[in-house]
């Protein structure tokens, strides 16, 4: 997969500013193909999971490869139509939502799984079998790369947890549901193809429950390198246990099973850097610091998931090794990476840190009254800003100045 230069790194840097998201559209294509051409053999569905990266020209970018949207709030589904999916095309996996986003997301006529009994039940009452509907199932799996990205285990808030089926079952009888999609999501960062086969496995024994079962929906969470010698996903390993496992376990109701994905990281992590530049080296006794203009408002995963990002000093690659403590601008302790091994670096010199193209601009914030940073995409060797840095507006729109 082509990464973008050292010298599309600087000039996205010396045109448009920093800090900066850039974005490479052909490396999003080559993700997107890879999972496509590895399931080639098996009736399987892509849907982009768009927390992970929301800008409207990803959006569009992502319907003009042919990929389908999965959205996690209902103004994510409102982005994914605004950018001109169709609603089949949209799939909205709730969690903790209120009804009446729930009757929006019908109205709106996209897929849709409902994630608690309660809701379940309302929906029944609401529209009885006139609307297919999906159920996120909790399989009780321990998986993904820590606690907090974990989804599917024991004690997880996410899903129905799947000894509740009796109840499952008896909102269907009652209300005549209409269940079309079973859906489970264990985790983000899973490297380990088993921990998919065993999902499949615990979906295998309750199909025959689902007279109008259409799809099978296993989520995403594919890994992706972030560090040298990481253990990624095999998805062709997991795409020929994935078609094995569906060949020998026919859908008893007669019907093929479609199988749905729905990956983030796997498809946008890789595509993205956050071009920084360095305000301050600091040596003090114990550690030589950098502290660049951004910070965990910019970019939380090292701060909130202990998340490792390579950095490079773009402006110097191949200078003289020394060991820095990379750190941010802001009034909080905001450590990028520590004691890591960087090419020399002064002042003004500009880093780019990796991965940063899911789940970094999409969690940023306002934090300390500093500006988000703007976005860049670059297509066929054409730099492109897709939102501006925020500016002084910015940080008043929506405040009320009662004084
Ligand atoms: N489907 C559902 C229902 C999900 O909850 C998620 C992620 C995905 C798909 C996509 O997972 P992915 O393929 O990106 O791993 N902010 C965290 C990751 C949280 C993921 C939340 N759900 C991070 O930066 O590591």
């Amino acid at each position: 997969m082509q990464q973008l230069s050292n010298d599309q790194l600087l000039s996205v840097a010396e045109k448009f500013g920093t800090p900066t998201y850039v974005y490479h559209a052909e490396q999003i294509n080559s993700r997107y193909q890879q999972l496509t051409n590895a399931f080639a053999q098996s009736d399987v569905k892509i849907f982009y999971a768009c927390k992970a990266l929301t800008n409207i020209n990803i959006l569009k970018y992502f319907k003009s490869i042919g990929s389908n949207i999965d959205c996690s709030s209902i103004n994510e589904a409102k982005l994914a139509l605004h950018a001109g999916f169709e609603p089949q095309q949209v799939l909205y996996t709730s969690n903790g939502i209120a009804f009446s986003e729930i009757e929006e997301a019908k109205n709106l006529g996209i897929h849709i799984n409902i994630d608690s009994i309660s809701g379940l039940e309302k929906f029944g009452k609401a529209f009885g079998h006139s609307y297919p509907v999906g159920i996120r199932l909790r399989p009780n799996i321990m998986a993904g790369g820590n606690l907090k990205i974990s989804t599917g285990h024991d004690k997880s808030k996410f899903g129905i947890p799947i000894e509740q089926m009796d109840e499952i079952l008896q909102l269907i009888k009652q209300y005549d549901l209409h269940i079309k999609i079973l859906h489970i999501h264990t985790g983000s960062e899973i490297d380990d193809v088993e921990v998919f086969v065993k999902g499949i496995e615990v979906l295998f024994e309750i199909i025959p429950l689902f007279q109008e079962l259409e799809v099978i929906d296993l989520g995403g969470g594919f890994k992706v390198k972030y560090a040298e010698g990481d253990k990624v996903t095999d998805i062709e390993l997991l795409a020929s246990k994935v078609k094995s496992a569906f060949d020998n376990h026919p859908n008893p109701n007669g019907k093929p099973l479609q199988i749905w994905f729905e990956p983030g990281k796997f498809l946008v992590s890789e595509c993205g850097y956050l071009i920084t530049q360095v305000n301050v080296v600091k040596p003090t006794p114990d550690i030589l610091f950098v502290q660049i203009n951004s910070g965990f408002n910019h970019l939380i995963r090292p701060m909130f998931y202990d998340a490792y990002h390579r950095i490079e000093n773009i402006s110097n690659p191949s200078g003289e090794i020394k060991t820095y403590t990379i750190t941010g601008n802001i009034c909080e302790t905001d450590t990028f990476a520590t004691d890591r091994d960087l090419t020399e670096i002064k002042e003004s010199d500009y880093l780019a840190i990796f991965n940063a193209g899911a789940y970094g601009f999409e969690m940023s914030s306002n934090f300390n009254s500093r500006y988000k940073p703007a976005e860049v995409l670059i297509e066929n060797n054409d730099a492109r800003l897709i939102r501006r840095r925020d500016e002084w507006q910015d940080l008043l729109r929506g405040q009320i100045d009662i004084a």
